[in-house]
């Protein structure tokens, strides 16, 4: 068997890293029209930051993994191919700032309606839609052959990815359950998956159940997210502790500990997409009492955010503009390298739009990618770019924390406020610093959802 994925990035590279290391007798080519990234992939050097992910690669690669820009040959020998690509919100015209852009997706369908000569399984692995399904099938249905479209939404976190493709939750396979066709394309995917993932993980639904679930499965976590934010702000406001209202409410079984620490806003690429997706899909089809719900969830975050920085701005005097402030994280997450809508992107604009001077240390984000997201050049007098933590706190009035790398946790604060201005202030974007400690050490303290601390 030969399998395609469409798509070399944060989701198609290790999912199809997985798939070659489970199923030694199965050929598996990933392309990507994106060169550097492919050469990146064949490199030393991977375009992914992922724990233990380069040593997978690097067993697999050029065995039964293969990279390559050749789309149009591995699509052409594969039995099964994943579309695994970008689906950003829409930035123009119809459903601008809401909808999924469909484009890339379409252009895979095409390739393969063109280079195919006989019918394929087609799997969506990117979050799409509901009833993008019938986008493919409608472009596929032109050639004259059989294909079979599945939805197989891939829920791995980054960080975490490798962890979570070999022991996941659940595989979640939608297709035509109601032709014979259909079914047996779903039990060959699930074949694939049964290498490793027991049966009963396997879940089968119909085709826009699946997209669908996707979408939800992503708007609940965010929800959760939004609902401890939402009430991090009324601890501050009342002096109660919002990890310890987290520990309390979590313990109820029927609500459930995870996913309930309180931040600086959820990032990444997927949640606040998928939301806005599913705020577009609602008013489509004529629900806006259930697109107000959805809203919701995005509001707070923007505010969570907006709250953080004003706290920074209102803390130091309401007068930030020339003061160094070491920025400590700015990738959307731990142990990725990824910055797609991380909060610090937001949180440094409202900075550096009062003129302070950023020192930013991130052990994986390159000083080019955050140039990229905050839209400045590297020369810009009000950004500088440091090797360590030590480096970035010198002479700052103050840090702040915006990701939860465990070597923050492990530095010492000590030494680090010989170096800083007086008053040094710590604002703890992930509550993941001793705050007890850093207030004996003399720092003035700031955490999200803390009413508490002096
Ligand atoms: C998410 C989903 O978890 C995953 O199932 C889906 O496939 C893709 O989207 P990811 O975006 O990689 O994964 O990371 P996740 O761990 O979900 O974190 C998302 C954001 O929420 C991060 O910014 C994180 O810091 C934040 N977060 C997470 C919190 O603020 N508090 C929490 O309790 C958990
Ligand atoms: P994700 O996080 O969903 O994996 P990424 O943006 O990291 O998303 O990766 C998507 C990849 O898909 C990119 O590397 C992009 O170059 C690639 N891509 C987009 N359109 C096509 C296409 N038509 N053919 C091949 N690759 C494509």
């Amino acid at each position: 068997m030969r399998i395609c994925c469409i798509g070399a990035g944060y989701v198609g590279g290790p999912t199809m890293t997985m798939i070659a290391h489970k199923c030694s007798d199965i050929i598996v080519d990933v392309v990507d029209i994106n060169a550097d990234r492919i050469a990146s992939w064949n490199s030393d050097n991977l375009p992914v930051f992922e724990p233990n992910l380069d040593g997978l690669v690097k067993e697999v690669r050029n065995k039964n993994l293969f990279f390559s820009t050749d789309v149009e040959t591995a699509v052409e020998r594969a039995d099964i191919i994943f579309i695994s690509v970008n689906t950003p919100t829409k930035k123009y015209g119809y459903g601008a700032g809401r909808a999924s852009d469909l484009s890339y997706v379409e252009a895979c369908a095409r390739t393969i309606a063109k280079v195919s000569k006989t019918g394929k399984i087609v799997v969506e692995k990117s979050t799409m839609p509901v009833r993008t399904a019938d986008v493919i099938k409608t472009i596929l249905a032109s050639t004259g052959m059989k294909f079979q479209v599945l939805s197989n939404p891939e829920f791995l976190a980054e960080g975490t990815a490798v962890q979570d493709l070999e022991n996941p939750d659940r595989v979640l396979i939608g297709g035509d359950e109601e032709t014979q066709e259909g079914r047996d394309a779903i039990d060959v995917l699930a074949s694939i998956y049964e290498r490793w993932v027991s049966p009963e993980k396997i879940i089968k639904t119909n085709l826009w159940s699946s997209e669908l679930s996707k979408l939800t499965a992503n708007a609940f976590l965010a929800q959760r997210i939004s609902s401890i934010n939402s009430i991090s702000a009324l601890c501050e406001a009342t002096g109660a502790d919002v990890d310890q209202v987290a520990t309390a409410v979590g313990s109820d079984t029927r609500i459930g500990s995870k996913f309930l620490k309180s931040s600086i806003g959820y990032g990444g690429s997927c949640f606040q997409k998928d939301l806005l997706n599913l705020i577009y899909l609602c008013e489509h089809f004529n629900l806006p009492e259930v697109a107000k719900y959805w809203r919701g969830v995005v509001e707070i975050n923007e505010y969570q955010k907006k709250r953080f920085s004003d706290k920074i701005v209102e803390s130091l005097f309401r007068n930030i503009c020339g003061k160094r402030i070491a920025i400590f994280g700015f990738s959307f997450k731990e142990n990725t390298n990824d910055t797609r809508e991380t909060p610090a992107i937001d949180i440094c604009r409202n900075l550096l739009s009062e003129n302070a001077v950023l020192a930013f240390y991130d052990p994986q984000v390159s000083a080019e990618q955050i140039c990229a997201d905050l839209q400045i050049e590297k020369t810009d007098s009000r950004v500088e770019f440091c090797k360590s933590p030590y480096e970035a706190s010198e002479n700052a009035h103050a840090i702040v924390l915006l990701t939860h790398w465990d070597e923050f946790t492990k530095l010492d604060y000590e030494k680090i406020k010989k170096a800083m201005m007086s008053p040094a202030w710590i604002f703890d974007g992930r509550n993941c610093l001793n705050h007890r400690l850093l207030l004996e050490l003399g720092y003035l303290v700031h955490a999200v959802g803390k009413g508490n601390l002096s």
